[in-house]
């Protein structure tokens, strides 16, 4: 069963190594560093890299990581993602030797973003992932079993919250935050960044009572203080707390104080207030 490795670079970046009996492909690598250190540290073998859009903090690590081992470089933009193996379009199967993983497009950060699905059948999102629980040498990375289909957003969908509409329209990233939410519900979601506290704190300044946000960012807050990572979160949870994903909720109109059952427009006004949040 493939297993996922949680870095950190750049400030609030995470970069993931997906592995399988001593492979690993990484996701997202916008700094060759702290992937090299764990390929190095758990004695694994980079066979391929899956980029999910073009923005430098997610791809800066590729020219060196390819130099370094040789890996297949997969991603979704041939003009603005270099080096690139193979151009990856929705719907497609990449056979990797951690799995088949799934591409689906998902247009709205940017114009030819894309998610990578992992499907792992066997079992349930552990409750209390045990942190570097099966890390057997030192590593500077958090150890997770993946026991549930797994899905990397990238800068789409973060915990409580998703990407800045940079190349494309609200209607658009509608589209592809529901092809998100079509996804099983015990998904664990990967996000590019840790934008969480912030996020759950603007969920909140939207919806005061949602009790699921509350305790979720107690729950960050608690994981923080003790220097565990806060990913992954089951998309269950991200249908309850994130509102980005709740916009075809009349409630979440109302208090947006505006009159529409128009998906797109609630996700346009959501991400224009979420623009101007000052979290206090
Ligand atoms: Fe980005």
């Amino acid at each position: 069963m493939a297993e996922i490795l949680t870095l950190t670079a750049l400030g609030d970046n995470y970069i993931y190594l997906i592995v399988g009996a001593g492979d690993a492909v990484v996701v997202d690598p916008g700094d060759a560093g702290p992937v090299l250190l764990a390929l190095k540290g758990n004695g694994l073998r980079l066979v391929a890299a899956l980029v999910t859009h073009h923005h430098g903090d997610h791809t800066a690590g590729l020219a060196q990581l390819k130099a370094a081992t040789g890996c297949r470089i997969y991603g979704p933009d041939s003009r603005c993602i270099s080096p690139l193996d193979h151009l990856v379009r929705d719907g497609d199967l990449i056979d990797l030797p951690v799995g088949f993983v799934r591409v689906i497009a998902t247009p709205g950060h940017t114009r030819t973003s894309v998610c990578y699905f992992l499907p792992q059948t066997e079992g349930g999102p552990p409750s209390q992932p045990a942190a570097n629980a099966r890390c057997t040498r030192p590593c500077p990375a958090d150890v997770r079993p993946t026991t549930g289909p797994a899905l990397f957003t990238g800068d789409t969908l973060f915990t409580a919250g998703c990407g800045r509409l940079f190349e494309c329209d609200a209607a658009a990233m509608h589209r592809s935050l529901a092809k998100i939410a079509a996804l099983p519900d015990e998904t664990l979601i990967y996000p590019g960044h840790d934008y969480a506290v912030e996020d759950y704190m603007f969920t909140l300044s939207i919806d005061p009572h949602n009790q699921a946000a509350q305790q979720a960012l107690r729950h960050l807050r608690d994981a923080q203080a003790q220097g565990r990572p806060i990913v992954p979160t089951p998309l269950a949870m991200e249908k309850r707390t994130n509102l980005f994903l709740r916009t075809d909720d009349p409630p979440l109109a109302a208090a947006l104080g505006i009159r529409t059952d128009d998906p797109a427009t609630v996700l346009a006004a959501v991400r224009r207030r979420k623009d101007a949040f000052q979290p206090s």
